[in-house]
């Protein structure tokens, strides 16, 4: 029997006794664990997941013929079809409006900016997110305040938001991190309590769930982006959301010159407020059309798959499963996370665990580093915008660094954090419990990885 029909067997087998004894699945588990024998990859041993995974992203034929539609009809500027991108996210949201961006980051700038978020201002904002969810709070000029994170979740924690807010504050930047709702009821009461508006980075979390309500539509705007990596990926693109009709209008004005919403060009007396052009194009509004369809379907199979895959790794040593917050009714899995103790695997360096999960044919990688530690925040206080708008004891770097520690981030980021894509997580449910079993595998046979690897043999 090969190893896959030999799994797909033992799974079958191990089903029967979850069924009958109720014991619990990573038990089961381990029976088909202990059966199958065989050396780590890294040290000679078979693959156990050779075949590949999908890949990314998914395009189909049917969507040719629309997307080459817009294109032959020479109306690539922001139209029609634009619109009706911008009305069907909007209703898969359940959001009164949706407002195309040129991307994610521009998207977030925007959202701040129309919020009243400008110079002088202090953001709170987690430091495990993407650099943009940070350069946006800057290019508004404002200076970003770092809450540090709960380990267990990976997400902002609200404790440390509070101890954050001053009579500066102006804002919540809440990232839902790896596709993964934040603790939305404790921020918005924070938030609440001390008059801040919150601007929801939802960008890595498209129809995630908190309550049953789709990320992004909780708080005063969600941002989105439609990066090729995303779980709607357009290449380059993003989206701001919210029910407030009067911001959704002004954020319109600011991405296309300071001209009213509702007007055509030519149509009015002009620009009546600042601007730019983030405009998205036709095509690109039509690359995310033709996706819209099978959103529910790839964000449910991320959910299903990524909670079975966190029960089968949650009973391996050193191996910690994210927690999701009790209000989480979805999860998308933009990246599907865990932690790692190398203690439980004799001391392995996490990129030589990587490294062990590679050979295997899983490809994992390590995640962030803790970004409010790199150069571009110095950069800005030394700036001369922001030199003629704070004060030197403001702009004293060190003091700031000080006053910005995050030991919870720091950790995860150095030494834990492990993480797969999303597109994963749209493979079959036995493709996850070849992701279990590798690390599994690569941790029964830690002590003989880390002998090779002592003696530089790999
Ligand atoms: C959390 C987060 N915020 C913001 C962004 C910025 O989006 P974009 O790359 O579309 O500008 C990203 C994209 O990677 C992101 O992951």
């Amino acid at each position: 029997m090969n190893r896959r029909n030999f799994l797909k067997n033992t799974t079958l087998a191990g089903a029967g006794l979850y069924v009958s004894t109720m014991v619990s699945p990573p038990v089961m588990w381990g029976v088909n664990r202990i059966a199958r024998k065989g050396l780590p990859a890294i040290i000679g041993g078979e693959s156990i997941h050779p075949g590949g995974w999908p890949g990314w992203p998914l395009w189909k034929d049917e969507y040719d013929q629309k997307v080459l539609d817009v294109l032959r009809s020479g109306s690539w500027f922001r139209a029609g079809v634009t619109e009706e991108f911008e009305r069907k996210w909007a209703e898969m949201l359940g959001v009164k409006r949706a407002l195309t961006i040129a991307n994610g980051t521009n998207s977030l700038i925007t959202a701040l900016l129309q919020s009243g978020v400008t110079a002088g201002d202090e953001v709170i904002v987690t430091p495990y997110t993407f650099v943009a969810s940070v350069q946006a709070i800057l290019n508004c000029g404002a200076i970003p305040v770092f809450a540090d994170i709960d380990r267990e979740t990976f997400q902002i924690d609200p404790v440390q938001i509070e101890k954050k807010v001053t009579s500066r504050t102006k804002a919540i930047l809440p990232v839902h991190i790896l596709g993964m709702p934040a603790d939305m009821n404790r921020i918005m009461s924070i938030a609440k309590k001390h008059k801040l508006i919150v601007i929801e980075d939802a960008c890595q979390s498209h129809l995630a769930e908190y309550n049953h309500k789709k990320v992004g539509t909780i708080a005063d705007a969600g941002c989105f982006s439609f990066q090729n990596s995303k779980n709607l990926p357009i290449g380059e693109g993003g989206a701001v959301v919210s029910d407030n009709e009067e911001f959704m209008d002004r954020c319109f004005s600011y991405h296309n010159q300071g001209f009213p919403y509702g007007t055509q060009l030519g149509e009015w007396g002009g620009s009546f407020m600042i601007g730019t052009n983030v405009r998205l194009s036709e095509y690109q509004s039509m690359v995310g059309l033709v996706q819209l369809p099978y959103m529910e379907e790839q964000a449910n199979k991320r959910w299903e798959n990524g909670k079975y895959l966190m029960d089968l790794i949650k009973g391996i040593p050193g191996i910690t499963p994210v927690k999701l917050y009790p209000e989480c009714t979805k999860a998308v899995f933009h990246l599907f996370p865990y932690r790692y103790n190398k203690e439980a695997f004799e001391g392995m360096p996490r990129d030589l665990f990587i490294r062990a999960m590679d050979a295997e044919g899983i490809p994992t990688v390590s995640g962030y580093t803790p970004l409010h530690k790199e150069p571009f925040i110095k950069a800005a206080f030394e700036s001369t915008l922001y030199r003629k708008v704070y004060s030197k004891e403001q702009l004293d770097y060190e003091s700031y660094m000080a006053a910005n520690q995050c030991p919870e981030n720091d950790a995860i980021c150095n030494e834990e954090s492990i993480w797969m894509s999303q597109s994963m997580l749209l493979a079959e449910k036995s493709s996850m419990e070849d992701i279990a079993e590798s690390i599994s595998k690569i941790q029964r046979y830690a002590g003989n990885i880390m002998r090779k690897y002592k003696k530089g043999e790999i």
